[in-house]
């Protein structure tokens, strides 16, 4: 067994609530299956999918303060929605309380929200992995999102960006500007594939 990991699972079993850290767990191992069958570097993927949430339960004017300490203080859209903090709060976190100095996972950590444009195969990789383990609840496209991310990595990305954003404007929000280009910025990259999001409806 990895002593690193358990350590980290230790200390952020502490941190969290049950079920985040249930949650956290469930990123690490999706993340793990989609490092294997994509090519990326699974002990990354295990770390940065444990770790991605670690700021998820500091109370948010805690956030903010560690985050201004750090000299990344919040994007406007994250004064705005306060559930945005913990991603970039995390990345923090995650290199000055558990001494990840791997910019590939810190970045993963950091855009594991709301993603961004150009990301690597680790950050796509935890943005998915974030959205379907399986404690997640059943949404409409769960099902074809697991069977589509162990397929198409950037298929998936785009699928996930479209209902996240959706859900979003039902519930009558405003999307998070960085989300937003993320979305156009693969929107515009991808054709998209109808026969993987189909692939039940026969
Ligand atoms: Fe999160
Ligand atoms: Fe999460």
């Amino acid at each position: 067994m990895n002593k690193e990991i358990i350590n980290f699972r230790k200390d952020l079993e502490k941190d969290l609530t049950q079920h985040r850290f249930e949650h956290s767990l469930g990123v690490e191992y999706t993340s793990a299956c989609l490092a294997i069958v994509h090519g990326a570097d699974v002990t990354a993927a295990r770390i940065a999918g444990l770790l991605h949430d670690c700021a998820k339960c500091v109370p948010d004017d805690e956030q903010i303060r560690i985050m201004e300490k750090a000299g990344q203080p919040p994007l406007q859209e994250e004064y705005d929605d306060h559930s945005l903090l913990h991603a970039k709060c995390g990345a923090v976190l995650a290199r000055d309380k558990f001494g990840i100095d791997d910019e590939d996972i810190l970045n993963a950590i950091r855009f594991h929200t709301v993603g961004r444009p150009n990301m690597s195969l680790l950050e796509k990789i935890v943005y998915i992995a974030d959205f379907m383990e399986p404690n997640r609840k059943d949404l409409i496209i769960m099902d074809g999102v697991r069977h589509a991310a162990f397929i198409d990595i950037d298929q998936t990305l785009l699928w996930i960006m479209e209902g996240v954003l959706s859900f979003v404007k039902q519930k009558g929000l405003v999307p998070a500007p960085s989300g937003l280009a993320a979305y156009e910025y693969y929107k515009n990259q991808i054709k998209i594939d109808e026969s993987l999001r189909n692939w039940r409806k026969d």
